[in-house]
This record gives structure tokens, C-alpha cells and sequence, in this order.
């Protein structure tokens, strides 16, 4: 996942490939509380591992459900309707479907039962409205508190003694403002256990109604049928009582779909469409009807069961307008397909937009203005026309996962302009690995993924700057210098000789090699601590000396070149290995403060040292790598001579990374 401030989308290009999707957050966040509220014990396969479930599962534990994890699968032993903790304080996150259903589902059971828990979540969650909801439960008996402001969360469920709820009249709750109050109340009244008959009546015209179908399948699969009379009234059967089906298996997110749906409109030929794997036509999830929608503005599909295929039909796109009630996650993708259609595309019955993650309808009209998009917004509605002139753009995303993944589309500019995306990390909410999995499938033209090289003498710092500001942007990091010190690690276990050019050159290019995250594994075998050691360095310089070694490595350092960008240290990355490179830093520090600095670390890792000869080794090795006939240490011609003798790590860094940012399209925001 990607934990940057900021992450720079190059240009892309091509999509191309197979993309699993993960599970659905709505099937995944309903089946763990039915799961929860059943009797018996429930397998879950597939599901969705993201803040929005994790905060589920909390508030699973904290009723006293048994939460057992193997992988994506878990296991929930469920509480059969009886409370087993009665007092609890439950932070549900942003997560609006765990906060309607825990509280509706809560304040039954802690009403009947005698319990008292707290429901609350971040800022923002304490702005979403649950008035509805609350004033649908009320009547019934049940004991809910506003802690904070009236109508929104925090509350408080329950006062610790138990009440007579009355569940006999036809309970009325709203809804035209969001459908996850009446998901939460037909949850929580399945799981009542009433031997009569219970009524729920919708007030207003009910938005969302394919997020209702889905409670409605998934009540079923728990074994309770509801009667569903045109999305007005809905009666649950006398007797009706939870019951776990044993195992379920939750299906791909259709709205995590509308992405790649959306990048093989735009960028998949026609020949190699791009493959999304994990929904199709056997879905019960409302999104599916994106599909349509986007072939509707020329997208060409295939639809399986399971998985849907798609690459461009009519390009440019063509504007639609379109009442998009039944799909409101999915039509922000379709505000964003608008950036690249002929007209003007008109999204409509798009209130709820406005109580979502943030105010979607004004977020998406002020990022898409800065695109140079022409956009009109209205109480329910927006409108979208391609930008004339594309900008490069710093894209906002309010702490809203579906901002950050639908603007990704927007790299896919024919401008050939990058698109900064701020917080990325807020993807976390339904798709932790969203930025990865799309760079699984594009493309882009190999001199718009950005490369800074870092090269420098032994010692100079440049390891640790150099993966400090690949941190930083989010960027793949090459430490080149690992790749000889593994050819010579290599050389010294198998016995080779340091002068036969030949097969140390054979080793190099057969060596197994693998970079993990904080790890370096030679043959299977973790290495990462044995390369550092002084000796492998000494002889890493002797091997690195030979042209034929160089050209077997050469390689597998352009490998590291992938999407979203890459920072390389080393000796020769800005001459050789990358001389395109978009940033140059040539880092020198006195041999001196570098005899200084090696030293430290050798006696912090309790290894004795003596400081002149560790500084008349660096120099004797300084003098090797700059005088070798291939690739020697020089800096590049348009390299920037960075001293860090009297600088900290944090102030080479920041250095660096202006250095960078005056080089970036992007405006300060
Ligand atoms: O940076 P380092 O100390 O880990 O590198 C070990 C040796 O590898 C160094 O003395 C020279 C060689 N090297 C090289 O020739 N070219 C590179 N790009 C990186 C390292």
C-alpha cells in the first residue's frame, strides 16, 4: 500500500492483462454482521481485508463474537441473538455500512437485553446523517442517545436496563436520504426473533434499491426470506431467526470494478482486452449495472458469469446522460470516463452524493474543474465536459477512497501529463492495494517513469538517502551496489576465482537474486546482513571492475524501472545504467566523515574497527572505482554535487526531494 503524502502518476498509457478484484465491501461487511448476529459458526471466503471491514470485525469482537483469520478466509462464531459483552465502546471509522447496521443491530439487542454501547467514529462520520434511523428505532422501544450533535454520531445504545420493545405496528423509516438505514433495521429485525410478523414501511421514494436487493439475497442465504412489496414494504415472516449457512463466499467489488471497467474503455485495444475477474453476470451487487453504462459511452464488452472483458469500442468516449440512483458509487468513474467523451455527460438523482465519504458532488466538480474540465454542479446532479487543454493536476481526495481511484484514470490523459494524487492511502478503505494493481496492467512510455539516480563514493550516505527519498515518492528502489556485493558473495562461496572474468561473469548473470521489502535473498538464502559485511565490499569492487560483469548486470538494474517511478544508487546509475534520468545527485561527503560514519556503524553492530584504516580502505577503493577503464565513479555532466558532509539525513533528503519538486508539473496546493 502505498503510505506517501503524495504519489505522481506518470502518463499511462495501455491496459492490458487480468485484474482479481477484491471482495465486496458491502457483501463482506453484511455477511460478518448476519454472521455476528446468527446462531452457529460461519466461514467467509474472499473477504474483503480493508479499514471498512476491519472495523467490522472490531465491533464483532466487542460483542463477543469468536473471530478467527486463516488468509483471506475467517471465521465468525456468531452470538445466536444474545448478548455476551454489555457494555462497549465501538469506533466504526468512516465505515457507513457498519455504523447504520452495528447501531440499528445494537440498539435492539442492548435495549431488550440490558446493554449500554457506544457507537462513534472519525470527524467526518460525525457529520454523515443517522437521524432517520434513530427516529425509525425509537418507537420501538429502543434507548439511543445523541452524545455529540443531534441526528449524527457518536450515540449512545442502550442504558444498561432492559426494555419491552414493541415490534407489532409497521415500522416507518425514510428512504430517500440513504438506503443503509433500512439495510440496518431489516439486519437487526431479522435477527429479533419475533414470533409475529414485522412490517417496515419506507417513507419517500427509496434510493439505492440494489444495496437493499443485496441485504435482501443475503438475509436469505442466513435463512430469512423477506417479502419485498415494490420497494415500499417489507415484512419478515413470524419465527423468522438467523441461521448461518455454514460457508459463503463473497464475490468481487463491482464498484472496485468500475476502475478497470473504465481503464479497458479507455486504453485496452481491441484485440487484448482488459480482463476484470471476480464479478459478472452472476452478481448480486447493483454495480454491475456500470457495465452497461459504460458501454452506453462506447466501451466493448464481454460479460461471463464471473468475469467481464473490455477495451475501447468508441473512442473518443461518448457523452451520456443518465439517472444514476441505482449506481451512485460507480457513477463518479463515469464523471471521470467524461473527461475523455465528446459532449456533454449529465449524471443525475445523485443526492446522496453529498453525505458520502465527503460531498462528492462538490469534490468531484472542483478536481475535475482543475483537470480543465467544464463542469455544472446542482443540488443532485453534475455535468462534465472534456477539458479543451488538459492541466497537470494535484488531485484532493478528502479522505475518500473512490476520489483517489477514479481520478487515477485521469494519468491516462493523451496530454502525456502526470497526475498527482494527495493521501493515497485513503484507498485503505475498500482496495489497500488499488495503485499496485493498476500498475499491474498499464503501461506507459519508459522515458515518462521517472528515474533519480543517486550515485556516489563508498560510504557517502547515498544508500540511506537514496531509499529515504524512494519512500518518500512511493518510487522502487535499486541499490546497485547490492548486486555486485551478491555477485561477490556469490564468487566467494562457490569457490570462483576473483581474476577469471568468465565465470564470474556466468554467476552474475545466473545469480537468484531477489529484493523484498527489507530483504535481500541470494539462492533462498536471506543475505541482507552478510552483504554488508567489509570483505564482500572489497571484493564487490575487485568483480565490478570486469566489463563483462557490468554487462551481465545491466539487466536486471533496468528491471527495477517499472511504474510509478524508481530511485537507483550506485556508481555509474546517471552515466550508464540510466543516463536519461530525469534527476541526478552526485553525493560526496570528506573521506574523513565517511572513515567516520563506517565506523560508527561497525561498532554500533559490534564489530571493532580502526579508523584509519577504515579511511585508508575507502580511499584505496575510491581510487579503484574511479580509475576502472569501465563505468568509472565520475559524476554525470548534469548532476547535482551534493556535500553532506554537515548535513542530517532529513536535510539531504529535503534537499533532494526540492530539487524534485522544482523539476514536477504540479503547482503547490
Ligand atoms: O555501494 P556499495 O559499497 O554497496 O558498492 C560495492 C561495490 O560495488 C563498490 O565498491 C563498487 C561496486 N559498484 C559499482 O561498480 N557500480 C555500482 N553501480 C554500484 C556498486
Amino acid at each position: 500500500m502505498f503510505t506517501t503524502r503524495f504519489l505522481d502518476l506518470p502518463p499511462l498509457q495501455r491496459a492490458a492483462g487480468t485484474v482479481r478484484l477484491p471482495g465486496s465491501k458491502s457483501i463482506s461487511n453484511r455477511v460478518l454482521l448476519l454472521a455476528g448476529l446468527c446462531a452457529g459458526s460461519t466461514r467467509i471466503d474472499a473477504l474483503l481485508a480493508s479499514d471498512d471491514t476491519r472495523v467490522m470485525l472490531d465491533a464483532l469482537r466487542a460483542l463477543g463474537c469468536g473471530v478467527e483469520h486463516d488468509g483471506d478466509t475467517v471465521r465468525i462464531d456468531g452470538i445466536g441473538g444474545v448478548l455476551r459483552a454489555r457494555d462497549s465502546d465501538i469506533f466504526l471509522g468512516n465505515s457507513g455500512t457498519s455504523t447504520r447496521s452495528v447501531t440499528a443491530a445494537l440498539a435492539l439487542l442492548a435495549s431488550a437485553q440490558g446493554g449500554r454501547f457506544a457507537i462513534r467514529g472519525v470527524p467526518r462520520m460525525h457529520e454523515r446523517p443517522i437521524g432517520d434511523l434513530v427516529d425509525a428505532l425509537r418507537p420501538l422501544g429502543c434507548v439511543i442517545d445523541y452524545t455529540g450533535v443531534a441526528g449524527f454520531p457518536p450515540l449512545r445504545l442502550g442504558d444498561g436496563a432492559p426494555h419491552a420493545l414493541s415490534l407489532a405496528e409497521p415500522i416507518r423509516v425514510r428512504g430517500d436520504v440513504s438506503s443503509q438505514f433500512l439495510t440496518g433495521l431489516l439486519q437487526a429485525l431479522c435477527a429479533a426473533s419475533a414470533d409475529h410478523e414485522i412490517v417496515i414501511e419506507v417513507v419517500g421514494e427509496l434510493i439505492s434499491k440494489p444495496y437493499i436487493a443485496i441485504t435482501l439475497n443475503l438475509l436469505a442465504r442466513f435463512g430469512v426470506v423477506v417479502r419485498n412489496e415494490r420497494w415500499a414494504r417489507f415484512t419478515i415472516p413470524a419465527g423468522s431467526r438467523l441461521v448461518s449457512p455454514g460457508a459463503i463466499q463473497v464475490e468481487g467489488d463491482a464498484s472496485s470494478a468500475s476502475y478497470f471497467v473504465a481503464l479497458g474503455a479507455i486504453a485496452a485495444e481491441h484485440g487484448a482486452p482488459l480482463r476484470v475477474e471476480g464479478m459478472g453476470s452472476g452478481s448480486i451487487q447493483g454495480d454491475l449495472a456500470f457495465v452497461g453504462a459504460a458501454q452506453a459511452m462506447g466501451a466493448n464488452v464481454l460479460l461471463g458469469e464471473h468475469w467481464v472483458e473490455v477495451s475501447r469500442g468508441s473512442w473518443p468516449l461518448k457523452a451520456i446522460t443518465l439517472d444514476c440512483n441505482h449506481i451512485p458509487d460507480a457513477a463518479m468513474t463515469l464523471a471521470v470516463m467524461a473527461l475523455f467523451a465528446t459532449g456533454t455527460t449529465r449524471l443525475t438523482n445523485i443526492a446522496s452524493w453529498r453525505v458520502k465519504e465527503t460531498d462528492r458532488i462538490a469534490a468531484m466538480a472542483a478536481e475535475l474543474r482543475k483537470l480543465g474540465a467544464v463542469v455544472t454542479e446542482g443540488a443532485d446532479f453534475i455535468e462534465v465536459n472534456a477539458p479543451a487543454a488538459w492541466r497537470a493536476a494535484t488531485i484532493r481526495t478528502y479522505d475518500d477512497h473512490r476520489i483517489a481511484m477514479c481520478f487515477s484514470l485521469a494519468a491516462l490523459n493523451d496530454a502525456a501529463l502526470p497526475v498527482r494524487i494527495l493521501d493515497p492511502q485513503c484507498v485503505a478503505k475498500t482496495f489497500p492495494d488499488y495503485f499496485e494493481t493498476l500498475f499491474g496492467v498499464v503501461g506507459a512510455r519508459p522515458n515518462a517513469v521517472p528515474i533519480i539516480t543517486v550515485d556516489g563514493p563508498t560510504a557517502s550516505g547515498k544508500g540511506t538517502l537514496a531509499s529515504a527519498v524512494a519512500q518518500r515518492l512511493g518510487y522502487h528502489f535499486l541499490d546497485s551496489g547490492a548486486v555486485y556485493r551478491a555477485t561477490a558473495l556469490a564468487a566467494m562461496r562457490s569457490g570462483t576465482r576473483t581474476d577469471d572474468e568468465q565465470r564470474l561473469a556466468q554467476l552474475a548473470t545466473n545469480l537468484d537474486l531477489h529484493f523484498g521489502p527489507g530483504e535481500i535473498r541470494l539462492s533462498g538464502q536471506d543475505v541482507t546482513e552478510t552483504l554488508r559485511l567489509e570483505e564482500v565490499g572489497a571484493l564487490a569492487s575487485k568483480v565490478s571492475a570486469f566489463p563483462l560483469v557490468r554487462a551481465a548486470l545491466r539487466t536486471l538494474q533496468l528491471s527495477f524501472h517499472r511504474l510509478p517511478g524508481l530511485v537507483a544508487d550506485g556508481r555509474d546509475m546517471g552515466t550508464v545504467i540510466f543516463p536519461g534520468a530525469d534527476l541526478k545527485i552526485y553525493l560526496t561527503a570528506s573521506a574523513a566523515t565517511r572513515a567516520e560514519r563506517r565506523y560508527k556503524q561497525l561498532i554500533s553492530k559490534g564489530i571493532s574497527a580502526n579508523i584509519d584504516s577504515l579511511r585508508a580502505e575507502l580511499e584505496l577503493r575510491d581510487a579503484r572505482d574511479q580509475t576502472r577503464a569501465v563505468s568509472p565513479l565520475r559524476p554525470a555532466a548534469d548532476a547535482m554535487l551534493l556535500d553532506n558532509s554537515a548535513f542530517s539525513v532529513d536535510a539531504s533528503v529535503d534537499a533532494v526531494l526540492t530539487a524534485w519538486e522544482q523539476r514536477r508539473p504540479f503547482k503547490a496546493t
